[in-house]
């Protein structure tokens, strides 16, 4: 039996303007007609699960309880994040939470804001983790890389453990693009797929040796915990002192104990506008539209009108993201900078 644990507690900055920080890009419908976060909990119906866990940051609790009453889906419970602290610390908070009834229990970590065409590829991935998980591993599950990407984590294939299990030789988070280039070269890379599987007391001792401020902060917030009907709230005061860190960096960059399956499942994190227009229904010439728009002489663009109308004349590789206070017109390669925006935006607060 496995608890999955989905993590919503991002803010999808290079999905602005339509991501903003009160709703983000886990809450949007983006080609599908249901949010990536409510995606996310209709791929684990199949899994041999038990109640799930959704961790998000409190000014969004009302966005998470209504996307699951919309789906009628009463088996989650919802941890709140004072304020947010990355993935290491809302994962303990989880890992604690599972742990106080059965550390050997397992958790299948999963972001919120994935789009997974082959559900029954990813099933089967998430099978073969299981033992490995049960043999106290740190499973990650490893995607095919096919580009340089530089916003995610690189896995380095070691010693073939099954013919669906790898252990890792070595973990980079977010590599420079040199780098990112010679792994792709190699050929003995997998891109982290930001999903994890392991006992929640497997979890919480890499944790502790790895993170110990992380790891007590996490502990003393449990502990301060207050539940009511519909929300579980960490200790705000406690949480506040833990170090705001990934998974990623706190633990998988440093742990002996990870093991890789690979997970040949659609995946794309969807990570920005290109790669929103890499999975979206296009035209003929090779535009995703969506809204109210007329294209003339454009190709290979993605336009998204909210609300009003939006034209093109003799565009190539451009993105348009119309909203009602903000438009975002950008070069398709260059689409990673949007972030850039949103810090000035902040800057100017
Ligand atoms: N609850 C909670 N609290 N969730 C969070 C927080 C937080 O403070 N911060 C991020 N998340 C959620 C996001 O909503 C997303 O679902 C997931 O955790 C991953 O966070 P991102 O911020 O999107 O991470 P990333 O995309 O930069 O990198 C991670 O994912 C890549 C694949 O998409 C890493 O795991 C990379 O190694 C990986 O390649
Ligand atoms: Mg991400």
């Amino acid at each position: 039996k496995l608890t999955p644990v989905i993590m919503a507690g991002g803010s999808g900055t290079r999905l602005w303007p339509l991501s903003r920080s009160l709703f983000p890009k886990q809450f949007l419908t983006l080609a599908s007609s249901v949010s990536m976060l409510q995606q996310t909990v209709n791929r684990t119906l199949n899994l041999p699960s038990e109640d799930c866990i959704l961790l998000c940051n409190e000014e969004h609790r009302f966005l998470v309880a209504e996307q699951l009453r919309e789906l009628n889906y009463q088996n989650g419970r919802i941890m709140l994040e004072p304020a947010g602290r990355n993935t290491a610390p809302a994962i303990a908070l989880a890992a604690f939470d599972i742990a106080e009834k059965d550390g050997d229990a397992l958790m299948m970590v999963m972001a919120a804001d994935h789009v997974i065409e082959n559900q029954s590829a990813f099933e089967k991935a998430i099978l073969n983790a299981i033992p490995l998980a049960e043999d106290n591993k740190l499973v990650t599950f490893g995607i095919v890389a096919n580009s340089p990407e530089t916003g995610y984590g690189y896995i380095k294939r070691g010693k073939t453990l099954s013919d669906d299990a790898f252990e890792v030789e070595r973990f980079v988070e977010k590599p420079n693009l040199a780098t990112a280039k010679d792994y792709l070269e190699s050929g003995e890379y997998y891109w982290n797929s930001g999903m994890f599987m392991f006992k929640a007391s497997v979890y919480l001792e890499a944790l502790k040796t790895n993170a110990p401020e992380i790891f007590l902060a996490c502990e003393a917030a449990y502990k301060a915990k207050s539940e009511d009907l519909d929300f579980i709230r960490a200790g705000k005061q406690e949480f506040l002192q833990s170090p705001d860190d990934s998974i990623d960096y706190a633990i998988m960059e440093h742990t002996t104990d990870a093991v890789v399956v690979p997970m040949d499942a659609g995946w794309s994190d969807v990570g920005s506008w290109s790669a929103l227009w890499e999975i979206d229904k296009k035209d003929g010439n090779g535009n995703a539209t969506n809204g109210d728009v007329i294209l003339h002489n454009t190709s290979d663009c993605l336009v998204h009108a909210t609300s009003r109308l939006v034209s093109t004349v003799g565009l190539k590789d451009v993105v348009i993201v119309e909203t009602k206070d903000a438009v975002l017109a950008a070069h398709k390669d260059q689409v990673q900078d949007v972030k850039e925006i949103v810090s000035k935006l902040k800057a100017d607060e």
